[in-house]
């Protein structure tokens, strides 16, 4: 909502409250979901293209040589629950063979409807029914009465993205949605050498630069904001506790930034820390996927043990 003064309600708006928070706090903090408007999936999409970035590629290479044994997996008979919608050609892959209905969730519509559409005309017959949610709030998905076996579907090393305490909480979530006789499929990014992560959030074309820095975009844009561009550096971090490589907004100067009404100052160096991605291994994986009521009992890496794929089962 617009105020006199010209600045957006940080009590009305979830990002503008997000950022006036993340902002506020002794070590800045924005929630990675917020990187995520058009232009922001536009550069996703981009990144997935860039040599450096192997992520896409070697859980879509599994997702090939896997399909029969994944196809088994899911027994050919369940309904898919597909958590943060919009992986393309993954989807269809594991949609081959696959009974109605398809439940993608997402957060942003215009991403579930794109999607919605595209799985709609490739599986013309596929029952399609989205449902607009952040995947991490408590909801329920309907009973549609087909009484068939659900499966969960969270590709893209997502999960990476959440803390432990929220992977635990979608794990327990996805286990109601799924039922006792439910199974999920998830994607992760392994540990490997700091110097191929590193690499793969800022490759040489700054495409990563970009989907970073695209933030204070939408920030200035979205929340009437002041922040200079070329006054911040995208940086990619690895954190040896967390085992997760970290974007980071890199202040190049003293500087003071305004938005909401509210200002906020950086000193050089500072950061605004904006995702972790958090790279597991199968131990560290299957301790989580324990913690949130699941069994791993089904493995599948690339060639090149760079990226898991997980077929998980109910405790
Ligand atoms: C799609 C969220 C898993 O963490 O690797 C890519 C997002 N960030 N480059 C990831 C991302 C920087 C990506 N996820």
């Amino acid at each position: 909502m617009l105020h006199a003064n010209n600045s957006i309600d940080p009590v009305e708006n979830a990002f503008a409250r997000d950022v006036v928070a993340g902002l506020s706090a002794d070590v800045k903090t924005l929630p990675s979901r917020w990187l995520y408007d058009e232009r922001g999936s536009a550069l996703f999409e981009e990144i997935t293209r860039q040599d450096e970035y192997y992520l896409t590629r070697a859980e879509t290479s599994i997702l090939r040589e896997r399909q029969s044994d994944i196809a088994d997996f899911v027994e050919s008979r369940a309904i898919l629950i597909e958590y943060g919608a919009g992986a393309g050609v993954k989807t269809e892959l594991v949609l081959a063979g696959l009974r109605d209905p398809y439940v993608p969730i997402d957060i942003a519509d215009a991403f579930l409807a794109e999607t919605s559409k595209r799985i709609a005309s490739r599986f013309p017959s596929l029952w399609v029914r989205p449902i607009e949610r952040n995947f991490l709030d408590v909801f329920e998905v309907p009973f549609d009465g087909s009484g068939g076996c659900r499966t969960g579907f969270f590709p893209g090393s997502t999960m990476g993205n959440l803390n432990t305490i929220e992977a635990k909480t979608l794990l327990a979530q996805m286990g109601r949605h799924l039922g006792d006789d439910g199974r999920a499929i998830i994607g992760v990014d392994l540990q490997k050498n700091v110097d191929t992560l590193l690499r793969a959030y800022d490759d040489s074309a700054g495409v990563t630069a970009a989907f970073n820095l695209n933030l204070l975009e939408r920030i200035n844009t979205e929340l009437g904001g002041d922040f200079r561009l070329e006054q911040f550096e995208h940086a990619a971090r690895w954190n040896e506790i967390e085992k997760a490589v970290e974007m980071h907004l890199v202040s190049l100067c003293d500087q003071r930034v305004t938005l909401c009404g509210r200002t906020f100052n950086f000193r050089t160096s500072e950061t605004i820390h904006t995702e972790s991605s958090r790279k597991y291994t199968a131990e560290s994986f299957e301790r989580l996927a324990r913690s949130g009521g699941w069994r791993v009992a089904e493995a599948w890496q690339d060639a090149d043990g760079l990226f898991g794929l997980f077929g998980l089962t109910r405790y």
